[in-house]
């Protein structure tokens, strides 16, 4: 088992080996466990987490901040617009400055094409792990939650067919970080994994070549479909989900003749009905209720949702109890 991560970042879980994940996943589960049963683990004693987000958040900021104050510290909120990087201060110096006062850094910056470089550069002059909340291409608190409730709802990974499948939405044009953090992760647990999308809702090439990397390694799969209806037939798991058309088209505008011609492809009671029939919807959530899913699968009997949010708590504090703490 490896257990050495003092100080590492989380930027990418490509940067993270299967034995750190799978440390990662143990003791995310024992402290879900000792979460339930009311058993105090204060791992952190006294040590800040500095959370800057340029973007609104509801489960992560909450995950992190409930998570660190149950790990016995302290999560500092920061809303970017309130800070001088908002008047232009360079990452270099935000994370000197802030790796000087606390324990950790973490940061959401979706902004396409700067995120996960603002994130990186971070990491750069940081004394402190460098956590991501999310950048323009990856999740990775949210890949990590995704794959604990996945393990915690089946016997194996081996082979399970999931569908990650992109879905109409209009509440904003959304980062590509989530498919594209879940297309590198699954197939190195074994899992079979089918991208379904629209064309113009690429994910990048390089992303697309390290998945399929990734399934020959772990003995996964990975294949892409434009056909909607091929990614639900006896899929175990689906994952509808919207992304925006960020790798062909950097506008922010979130509502276009694109997006507009593909309103059918939402998770109805009817595309569910021709995956397995124990098959399991899945959603990072927030959802676009009534444009990605009908109300009567996302509450349905095979959602999963809550679940998988719950997990987001418990994932954020093995997190960083590993980068912040141990030894
Ligand atoms: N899934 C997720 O990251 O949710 P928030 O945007 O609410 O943090």
């Amino acid at each position: 088992m490896q257990t050495t991560f003092k100080g590492k970042h989380f930027i990418s879980l490509q940067d993270w080996t299967n034995e750190e994940i799978d440390t990662l996943l143990e003791v995310s589960f024992d402290l879900k466990k000792k979460f339930a049963m009311g058993i105090p683990t204060p791992y952190l004693p006294y040590k800040t987490n500095f959370l800057m987000f340029f973007e609104q958040s509801t489960r992560t900021r909450n995950s992190m901040e409930a998570g660190i104050a149950q790990l016995g510290g302290h999560g500092n909120f920061l809303d970017t617009s309130t800070m001088q990087v908002s008047h232009g201060e360079v990452a270099k110096d935000t994370a000197i400055i802030l790796s000087s006062y606390g324990h950790g850094i973490a940061c959401r910056n979706c902004v396409w094409g700067v995120g996960n470089k603002y994130l990186r550069e971070m990491a750069k002059w940081a004394t402190v792990p460098v956590m991501s909340l999310q950048c323009d291409l990856y999740h990775p608190m949210q890949g990590i939650a995704d794959l604990m409730t996945i393990k915690e709802k089946t016997l194996t990974t081996k082979n399970l067919k999931v569908s990650i499948i992109w879905a109409y939405a209009t509440s904003h044009k959304k980062p590509i970080s989530v498919p594209l953090t879940q297309a590198l992760l699954f197939p190195r647990y074994g899992m079979d994994v089918t991208l379904a999308y629209p064309k113009g809702y690429d994910l990048p090439d390089w992303a697309i070549e390290q998945a399929k990397e990734n399934a020959l390694k772990y003995d996964g799969s990975f294949k892409i479909t434009h056909n909607m209806e091929e990614a639900y037939r006896d899929a175990d798991v689906v994952i509808p989900k919207n992304w925006g058309s960020w790798v062909n088209n950097s506008s922010d505008d979130v509502v276009d003749d694109l997006l507009e011609s593909y309103k059918s492809w939402k998770c109805t009671e009817e595309m569910m009905a021709i995956a397995n029939k124990n098959v399991m919807y899945m959603h990072a959530l927030p959802a676009d209720r009534g444009n990605e899913v009908e109300d009567s699968v996302i509450d349905g009997p095979h959602s999963i949702v809550y679940d998988e949010a719950e997990n987001r708590l418990h994932t954020a504090k093995a997190v960083m109890t590993l980068t912040m703490g141990g030894k």
